[in-house]
């Protein structure tokens, strides 16, 4: 049998995570917000129009951060279109989806959901279409308390309290030609230095997030980080990453390797904070904003209306294969908590999200849901260092991808050892876990996701793809020790005695 050893210490930490790696992202495309979270006259819709059935599964889920309004939609939003009373507002056509933009749900609307939905606002402004001046005043409306024009106009729009909107995305994606008022490295870090720059003298308790590649295979990819941040580092606290993986179909064990790919884009961008800081002989460090990763292809070349209203677009239906990467993927966010900071699961509702409705019906969890959902739940804490050895496999792209992928979180107010361990082999794994520090912990738990075929998806009339308990892990003189069953993602929970 295939056989694992992660070797850990109590003492040897790689950092605390925050919160905010269980990030999402609702983008006005598709039926992310109009129903999926934003349905009024839908059956569990409450006083404000929103689902709250949808708002159920996001709770279930602790998601702490969401990211709105885009993506791609923001490079052309002006936020005015979006407040105020609903009935002046204008319907635009949205250019980067090919859809008509209502302007139903707005910056106030979404403010109240995130209270009911109990997550912060990830903010991201306009620097596509957009200009400094636009961002300034829309932290002025969100965060400023009263007594100068935007501030005033957010209570006149009934919002007496301002919002204190915390961490905002200076733009999206704006190294990508497909993006709405695209722009060079050079470009963008200047204007990405003064909009941020204005936007903090607005509101100096704020932080920014500056636009990194928009993936790791763009050629400008290295450059661009290094020509943004050189421009804009004073004004910037995060850079932002985005990765989406597809098809696993011909070659499943290339795709299970892909999380190699995002570790080392993660690894190359801290590289790229350090070479500008070392340059600068600056104090401060850039860390991460991953707030764009997932699985997505299911759904591609789907045909839709062009400027309809909230069309199905995007939607793509999960099956368990996406289980397995997206747990691994999560593993490797947790690896490097000490630089990514926040992490926005792309997306939230509908659009190649964990949580799907239909217009007027049901709510119900995708597959990728679970693994995301409980490592939200569980894996909050100290992550620990390990010294993984164990069978590795070679594949297309990859060399040396080991069979289980794992990542150990002591969390210390509960007082448990929480072990997250994807086995991407179609053989079992004898997994030991030599745990030091951890002799008074025993296993209280051990959730599994296994024995379904690669294509299996949840749909709404049926969601195979669900947890389950397994048997117990032993202790033996070895250490923890279990069986992990062939293609499975796995959660092992250790309690003190
Ligand atoms: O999440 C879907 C799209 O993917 C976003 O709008 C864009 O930022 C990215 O390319």
């Amino acid at each position: 049998m295939n056989k694992t050893n992660i070797l850990i210490d109590h003492n040897f930490t790689v950092g605390k995570t925050d919160d905010r790696i269980y990030g999402s992202f609702i983008e006005h495309l598709g039926r992310a917000v109009y129903g999926g979270i934003f349905e009024p006259g839908h059956p569990t819709a409450d006083e404000d129009g929103f689902r709250t059935d949808v708002l159920d599964l996001i709770k279930e889920a602790k998601v702490p951060i969401v990211r709105y309004p885009g993506g791609n939609f923001v490079s052309g939003y002006n936020w005015r279109d979006g407040v105020g009373p609903v009935e002046n507002r204008p319907r635009r056509l949205e250019l980067a989806w090919g859809s008509t933009e209502p302007n139903t749900f707005g910056t106030n609307e979404f403010m109240k959901w995130c209270k009911k939905a109990d997550c912060a606002p990830l903010m991201a402004v306009n620097l596509g279409t957009g200009t400094a001046e636009d961002a300034r005043a829309l932290v002025e409306y969100c965060n400023h308390k009263g007594g100068t024009y935007y501030s005033d106009l957010r209570i006149a729009h009934g919002y007496k309290e301002p919002h204190k909107i915390k961490t905002w995305c200076l733009g999206n994606e704006m190294d990508g030609p497909w993006q709405m008022g695209h722009k060079t490295a050079a470009e963008y870090g200047r204007v990405a230095c003064e909009t941020a720059k204005l936007m903090k003298w607005t509101d100096p308790s704020i932080e920014t997030v500056l636009c990194g590649s928009s993936n790791w295979g763009m050629r400008s990819f290295g450059d661009w980080e290094a020509t943004a941040l050189d421009l804009a580092y004073d004004h910037v606290d995060y850079i932002s990453l985005h990765t989406y993986y597809g098809d696993h179909h011909g070659d499943l064990k290339n795709f299970l390797a892909k999380s190699m790919d995002m570790e080392a884009f993660i690894e190359s961008v801290i590289a790229a904070c350090d070479f500008v800081k070392g340059k600068k002989h600056s104090k401060k460090t850039i860390n991460l904003s991953f707030d764009e990763w997932n699985v997505w292809y299911h759904s591609n070349g789907t045909p839709f209306e062009k400027w309809s209203v909230s069309p199905h677009i995007l939607e793509d239906v999960y099956d368990f294969a996406d289980v397995l990467l997206v747990g691994c993927m999560l593993n490797v966010l947790l690896r490097h908590c000490d630089r990514v900071k926040i992490a926005c699961l792309a997306q939230l509702v509908n659009v190649i999200a964990p949580i799907m409705t239909d217009n007027g019906g049901n709510a119900w969890k995708q597959t990728i849901f679970h693994p995301y959902a409980l490592t939200s739940q569980f894996g909050r804490g100290e992550v620990l260092q390990a010294k993984v050895t164990g069978s590795k496999y070679d594949c297309r792209e990859y060399t040396d991808v080991l069979d289980v992928d794992s990542v150990c979180v002591y969390n210390e107010e509960k007082q448990e050892l929480v072990i997250f361990a994807v086995n991407r082999s179609e053989e079992e794994n004898l997994l030991t876990v030599q745990a030091g520090g951890f002799e008074d912990f025993v296993p209280v738990d051990h959730t599994v996701i296994a024995g379904f075929a690669t294509d299996l998806t949840n749909t709404a009339t049926a969601q195979p793809v669900q947890p389950a308990q397994a048997a117990l892990p032993q202790k033996t003189e070895k250490g923890i020790e279990t069986v992990l069953r062939s293609m499975s993602w796995n959660m092992i929970r250790l309690a003190k005695k």
